[in-house]
């Protein structure tokens, strides 16, 4: 069993686009500069945003945190949406997930500009993903697959199992792994909460993608003998003994599972510092142009 080590590979690509940025510096050009707006205070956004704040700094990417009150309207938040888009000096935002539930997150999302929609949520850049075309990929599927990239784990004609059918991961993880091109090229099995007998699905999969935001969902009776495993999940469960009294763990039983991968990702380490250097990588590619 071999650790998937998203810190590492993350690190590797953090000094990969501050090599970058150093580079449109000395050229005399711009400097990418990423904007995320943040509405209200759920704890899990504001930690997920912070992270992509201090990931802009450390790759020298200019960052700008926007901040409103829960009670923020609808038509409020569409006015930052268009001001953003019509800001020459923002090449990429992302409007953190979730909203409040009096604020349509679809209107929101199809309100950015495409083309600033470093998060690739926008209905244009989904039907670009589909479609093959250039697009900015969603940010979570996107770092898995550059994982399965940089670990050289075989995917052509191999069995993908996804867990989950949620917009941001599921559904774009699904049409990433049966694209025809490198990392990809798998026979796809979208699963998720209305599967039945879920266990005959997973107990085939080569590579069992888990993000279905259920701790501990995936036990080792699920899990075939040789599989990669990649967890999505992150959950803070009590832990006694520990300082801040919890702990982070994922939607597999990481323990009893791991020894019968060939490759997991741990929970944390894994795939979130994945995700936010795809949205910095993403950021990078609309300061440059998306087709340049
Ligand atoms: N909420 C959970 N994941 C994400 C993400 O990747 N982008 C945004 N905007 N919100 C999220």
């Amino acid at each position: 069993m071999e650790l998937i080590d998203g810190k590492k590979i993350s690190a590797q690509i953090k000094q990969e686009l501050a090599d970058e940025v150093a580079r449109l510096k000395a050229e005399g050009h711009k400097i990418p500069h990423l904007v995320a707006v943040l509405v209200g205070n759920d704890p899990a956004s504001e930690t997920y945003v912070a992270s992509k704040v201090k990931a802009c700094q450390e790759v020298g990417f200019k960052s700008t945190e926007l901040r409103y009150s829960a009670d923020m309207t609808e038509a409020q938040l569409l006015e930052v949406v268009d001001k953003l888009n019509k800001d020459a000096d923002v090449d990429g935002y992302i409007v953190q997930l979730p909203l409040p539930a009096h604020i349509s997150e679809q209107k929101v999302l199809q309100a950015i500009a495409p083309e600033k929609d470093v998060d690739g949520f926008h209905p244009c850049n989904v039907g670009k993903m589909v479609s093959g075309l250039p697009a900015y990929l969603p940010a979570t599927p996107a770092g898995i697959v550059e994982l399965l990239k940089r670990y050289q784990i075989p995917t052509q004609g191999k069995h993908c199992v996804v867990i989950g059918r949620s917009n941001i991961v599921g559904t774009p993880m699904a049409v990433l792994m049966s694209r025809k091109s490198a990392y990809a090229d798998c026979t796809v099995t979208l699963c998720h909460s209305r599967t039945r007998n879920i266990k005959d699905y997973t107990l085939q999969a080569d590579i069992l993608v888990v993000a279905l935001g259920k701790p501990h969902f995936v036990t080792a009776d699920m899990v075939k003998e040789g599989a990669v495993v990649v967890d999505v999940g992150i959950h803070r469960v009590p832990a006694a003994g520990t300082k801040s009294g919890f702990r982070l763990t994922g939607d597999v039983d990481f323990e009893n599972v791991a020894p019968k991968c060939s490759y997991i990702t741990p929970v944390p380490g894994g795939v979130g510092p994945m995700t936010i250097v795809s949205l910095l990588q993403n950021t990078l590619q609309a300061c440059k142009g998306l087709e340049g």
